[in-house]
């Protein structure tokens, strides 16, 4: 099934003039002289797409030249101590990419003999080594028609044929490796996996694409309905999570008792109302707040007021306010005040808990 599949989409999402138009743009217009170009020593070329993803060309080059002089070869990689690779990386980031590098030349060595594997799966199965990575070696060192689909990739294929999903969820990336291997060229894949690379860096950037440059516009659906802003569509953002707070108002002969907060944390250093139980998920049941009521003296009365919600960056709180009234004031508990409600205008307080009580108090107070 899977094999019938795959061989339907060659023949459907074929496309020789797309990797034609790649392979000539390369061949006028593509990067010739990177020092990790013109060379089939794998060593050289795994150690470039390492240090390539997530990083800029110009950014590379002098760590590139740099750790070659120092371990020209996998050997002398696998070598090298963990904290001479270290300071090598250091200040090219993503430093799990040193980590995986290094065990991944030890391997090389201990299990290939120091040749690294020609075939794609084995590749792959490295540290550090994914499908797209695995595909560039192969193909820069072994001339393998393997398809790559890195970030750049699918933001050239995402605006040529128009995804209207975000490429990070599986049916969508799948699919845009089904199109990566169907446009593979039968000849030259070295020069269109460069094309491919070198059009996503330098022409279809994410911010201000040159279309008019691109040797792809004429098949452009990005281009064609205007739209190389909106595509490829972006992660769509999480729903923000929502929590909720019971709060206590205990308002006796004319004070309200509030809560010194901690320094640190939501409303860190400010004063705020008695919550009774934090900030909670939004799915716990309300606490019941007598227990919490009684420790400020004996209750006479409890009464729900409206809640209230508050936007946090990262959650929504729903404020419940529960109005205290007591019969008699329990003695000074430590972390909380008394406060006059004819100054409360005068309280460091967070802006909901202001508005709270600007419900309770005259608002000319505030
Ligand atoms: N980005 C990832 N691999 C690259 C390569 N071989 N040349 C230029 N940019 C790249």
């Amino acid at each position: 099934m899977k094999a019938a599949r795959a061989s339907a989409d060659q023949g459907e999402l074929a496309d020789p003039g797309f990797s034609a138009a790649v392979i000539d743009w390369q061949r006028e217009h593509g990067r010739h002289a990177l020092p990790w170009q013109n060379t089939r020593d794998a060593y050289r070329i795994w150690l470039s797409e390492i240090m390539l993803q997530q990083t800029q060309v110009a950014a590379v080059l002098g760590y590139y030249q740099r750790f070659l002089a120092r371990c020209p070869d996998v050997a002398s990689l696998a070598a090298a101590s963990p904290e001479e690779v270290m300071q090598l990386w250091s200040g090219l980031g993503y430093y799990t990419r040193a980590r995986n590098l290094h065990a991944c030349a030890r391997r090389v060595v201990a299990e290939y003999g120091g040749q690294f594997p020609v075939e794609q799966a084995l590749l792959a199965d490295l540290p550090g080594i994914g499908r797209s990575t695995a595909a560039a070696i192969t193909a820069f060192a072994y001339g393998t028609r393997a398809a790559i689909l890195d970030g750049n990739v699918k933001r050239v294929f995402a605006r040529v044929f128009g995804i209207e999903q975000y490429p990070g969820i599986k049916p969508v990336e799948d699919a845009l490796w089904r199109r990566a291997e169907a446009l593979r060229p039968d000849n030259g894949i070295e020069r269109y996996t460069q094309g491919l690379m070198d059009l996503g860096a330098t022409l279809c950037t994410r911010a201000n694409p040159a279309c008019e440059r691109c040797p792809l516009r004429a098949r452009c659906v990005a281009h064609a309905t205007g739209r190389t802003a909106e595509l490829p569509v972006r992660k769509p953002a999480k729903a923000t999570p929502e929590k909720r707070a019971a709060m206590l108002v205990v308002v006796d002969a004319g004070q309200v008792l509030l809560e010194q907060r901690a320094d640190s944390g939501i409303w860190g250093g400010l004063l705020s109302l008695p919550e009774v139980d934090g900030h909670a998920a939004i799915e716990v049941a309300l606490p019941d707040p007598l227990a919490s009521a009684q420790r400020f003296g004996a209750v006479d009365s409890i009464d729900s007021l409206l809640p209230l919600t508050h936007g946090f960056t990262h959650y929504k709180l729903h404020i419940h306010p529960r109005q205290v009234a007591l019969s008699a004031r329990a003695a000074a508990v430590d972390g909380y005040v008394w406060w006059d409600l004819d100054k409360i205008g005068a309280a460091p307080l967070p802006a909901p808990v202001k508005k709270l009580l600007a419900q309770l108090a005259a608002p000319s107070l505030f």
